[in-house]
């Protein structure tokens, strides 16, 4: 597909499974905080990449939350979605689901957003190709999506005014 043309979220989705080894798990046994993030921000990068075929940053990732622990030996579905796109940045959301391997059962286990912002060439930030929704369920995400950057705006504003009241005069 032409990387400028309109693109439908659906063509952005990334699934990508991981086994929890000894490795990636803390001194409880279950998967460690960290590992989670790491493997939520590449499963996220590769969606935005595939809607702006672009180098991508992460800008930020909001609240991460831990629904219920992951267990070592089971497995990790993470599923990436473009949801909506700025004029530079995207925003991707993860779903995080475990599954017993022994028993099959799959449970929902975090969610996240994270923001991506397109490079070009120089590293700056450039523009991406449109995104459009084509479901009932696309736009709505879309909706949801831009409310929840207008709070990340307004927030990132609040606090440059905090942080300026506390610069020495
Ligand atoms: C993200 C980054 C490129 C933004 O650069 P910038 O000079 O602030 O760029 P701009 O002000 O032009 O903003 C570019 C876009 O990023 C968005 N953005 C900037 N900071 C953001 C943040 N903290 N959260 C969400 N979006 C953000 C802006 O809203 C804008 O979106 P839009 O073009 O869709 O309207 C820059 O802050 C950066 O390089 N950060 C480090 C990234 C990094 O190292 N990540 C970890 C490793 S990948």
């Amino acid at each position: 597909m032409n990387s400028t043309e309109p693109n439908a979220p659906s063509n952005t989705v990334v699934e990508m499974n991981q086994i929890v080894l000894p490795q990636h798990t803390n001194a409880l046994g279950t998967a460690f905080g960290g590992t989670i993030m790491s493997w939520v921000d590449i499963c996220a990068a590769m969606a935005a990449q595939r809607h702006c075929r672009r180098a991508v940053v992460t800008a930020s990732m909001d609240q991460l939350d831990f629904v219920l622990p992951i267990r070592k030996g089971e497995m990790v579905n993470l599923r990436s979605m473009v949801n909506y796109c700025g004029r530079t940045s995207m925003e991707v959301g993860v779903r995080i689901e475990a599954e017993d391997m022994l028993t099959g059962v799959r449970v929902h286990a975090a969610s996240a957003y994270l923001t991506f912002v397109a490079l070009d060439e120089a590293g700056k930030p450039c523009s991406v190709r449109a995104l459009v929704p084509a479901t009932d369920r696309e736009q709505q995400r879309w909706e949801e999506a831009q409310a929840r950057r207008q709070q990340r705006l307004d927030l990132a504003a609040q606090r440059k005014r905090i942080a300026e009241r506390h610069q020495p005069r």
